[in-house]
């Protein structure tokens, strides 16, 4: 945001450094996100939508608007405050207990369903939320946990695991910038064998030399139907700043629950419906039957 100078025609009057512009991409809401929201749903609506270490992401605000209720959670009440800001939203705050020491700010919106706690993601519970979420829009925040070490990173998983509903869905978009980068094998391995984890898309955010920025919309790419892709697994070392970043969208889903759940629903109707087609037996009928096959 730029400051006011001070007084118009004022003597002495000296400009106040202009503040460094924010990037585009952070208004912007994710595109990848956009044109996959179903993989995120399901298709479903009025869902409950969990966004850990949320910062300010405009994706809250425009999940919101598709009518689902949204609930956050970021370490920093400035992010917290400058996505109301950028929202236009107005909010009030009210604390509440989540730990036997601890309590959280908590910034409810409104005129949108949108609850952000203020507070660690690591205090935050099933209890506190009071319910599983039907989905987790999990963006950039694995590696953020993983530099905090893999015992943190396993401890994550598990909440998240614990925060979702049998037939919920998680989508990740993992950032592949630095050492902390999470592969798709490590997702899976942490997730374990009760998961499905199931490659999206990629997003290249280019390093645009001229303009000394990211340029993320012009050079994305997504690459559909590739169930077993294992992208993000060639190799994750440091890197320049100044340098493309890769994004990997993966859905993670309870095994036989999530993705599959309307297929193996269905396969469970016609079940039902040839049984019921077959003409009941009685049980002498069915005596007979068995003395006939000695
Ligand atoms: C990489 S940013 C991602 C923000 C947002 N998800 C996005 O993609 O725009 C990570 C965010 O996590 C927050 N954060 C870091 N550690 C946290 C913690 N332990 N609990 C809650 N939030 C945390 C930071 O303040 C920061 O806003």
């Amino acid at each position: 945001m730029a400051t006011k100078a001070g007084k118009k025609g004022g003597k002495n009057q000296q400009k106040a450094p202009k503040k460094p512009e924010e990037p585009d991409y952070l208004q912007k809401v994710d595109p990848i996100l956009m044109k996959n929201v179903t993989e995120l749903t399901g298709g479903r609506s009025n869902l409950h939508i969990f966004v850990p270490l949320c910062g300010k992401t405009p994706d809250m605000r425009w999940l919101a608007e598709q009518g689902h209720a949204i609930t956050g959670v970021e370490a920093s009440p400035r992010y917290i405050k400058a996505f109301f800001q950028d929202s236009k939203l107005e909010y009030t705050v009210q604390k509440k207990q989540i730990t036997a020491e601890k309590k959280a700010d908590v910034y409810t919106a409104k005129g949108q369903n949108i609850t952000l706690y203020h507070c660690d993601i690591f205090n935050f519970s099933l209890e506190v939320a009071g319910g599983k979420f039907d989905a987790i829009w999990d963006q950039s925040a694995m590696p953020v946990i993983n530099a905090m070490g893999k015992t943190r990173l396993k401890e994550y998983t598990s909440l998240m695991q614990s925060l979702l509903k049998p037939d919920g869905r998680h989508m990740v978009e993992i950032c592949k910038h630095g050492s902390n980068f999470v592969t798709a094998k490590m997702l899976k391995s942490l997730v374990g064998d009760q998961c499905d984890v199931r490659y999206i898309g990629t997003r290249i955010w280019k390093y645009d030399e001229e303009d000394d920025e990211y340029d993320p919309e012009d050079h994305e790419h997504e690459d559909h139907g590739h169930g077993d892709h294992e992208h993000g697994d060639h190799g994750h070392g440091d890197h320049d700043d100044e340098e493309d970043v890769e994004m990997f969208y993966h859905l993670i889903t309870f095994k036989d629950k999530g993705a599959t759940a309307g297929r193996k629903r269905k396969s469970e109707r016609q079940m039902e419906e040839r049984k019921e087609k077959q003409p009941k037996q009685t049980k002498g009928k069915q005596r007979q039957k068995k003395r006939s096959k000695k």
